[in-house]
């Protein structure tokens, strides 16, 4: 493995079109296959930025919705939780389950492209991102990350779980990345470097661990607005 290989990470070529496609189809059977896999990592970013009973809430590309419910549940009628996703399937099954919850009242879907993100400065106590992150091209990185802490209050928390390049060399990331690259619509995402990269936009790190999936590296950091 080259330098070059080991510190960057992979452009994403796929069209924002392709990506709205593409999750429209698997929004179908995504809690079944990938977010059954995901949960797991989910789950324990979830339980690090622990939010509380009246915050305010955002997730950037929420999927079918399962950590919208569990933010919503944590923030109670005294909070609230937005939340951003390209795909209409997506929305319209978070929407659904929102509704079957009883969750309508906290809850406010927007369908779109998180590099722009239609909130007000210093809006969010908290914002939750996983398997998101990993999905836009790499000068995108840092717009999305931007836009994250325009967004939240000062002292306000961010937690990414995100598939991580950070010291993986393993035969696992290097077949990923081969995949990626060949089949850019079926495998749009690809390890990053998540810490470095909410270090570079100004976030303090309060927590950073990196666990497998696969043999494929997680990190799960949670950072701070100074
Ligand atoms: C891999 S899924 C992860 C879903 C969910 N966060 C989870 O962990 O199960 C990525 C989600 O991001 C959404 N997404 C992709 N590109 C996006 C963009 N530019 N803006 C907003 N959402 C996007 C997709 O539609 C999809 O729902």
């Amino acid at each position: 493995m080259s330098n070059k290989n080991k510190t960057e990470i992979s452009r994403v070529t796929r069209s924002k079109k392709d990506a709205k496609a593409s999750y429209n189809t698997m929004s179908k059977w995504y809690d079944v296959i990938a977010g059954r896999f995901e949960k797991k990592y989910r789950d324990i970013g979830l339980q690090k930025l622990n939010t509380k009973g009246g915050d305010v809430v955002l997730e950037i590309g929420f999927g079918t919705g399962e950590c919208i419910l569990a933010l919503a549940r944590s923030v109670g009628i005294s909070g609230k939780v937005y939340g951003i996703d390209i795909s209409e399937s997506m929305c319209n099954i978070t929407q659904s389950k929102i509704k079957k919850e009883g969750l309508s009242e906290i809850v406010e879907l927007t369908c779109g492209d998180a590099v722009k993100l239609p909130f007000k400065v210093d809006f969010f106590d908290a914002i939750f991102m996983s398997f998101t992150l990993e999905l836009f091209d790499t000068p995108e990185i840092p717009t999305v990350l931007n836009e994250c802490y325009r967004v939240l209050r000062n002292d306000g928390h961010i937690c990414v779980v995100a598939m991580s390049k950070k010291g993986d060399n393993s035969l696992m990331m290097r077949l990923y990345e081969w995949l990626h690259k060949k089949l850019p619509k079926y495998f749009d995402c690809r390890p990053i470097f998540v810490q470095d990269a909410l270090q570079s936009t100004g976030f303090q790190i309060l927590d950073a661990v990196k666990l497998s999936m696969f043999g494929l590296a997680v990190e799960i950091v949670r950072g701070k607005k100074k």
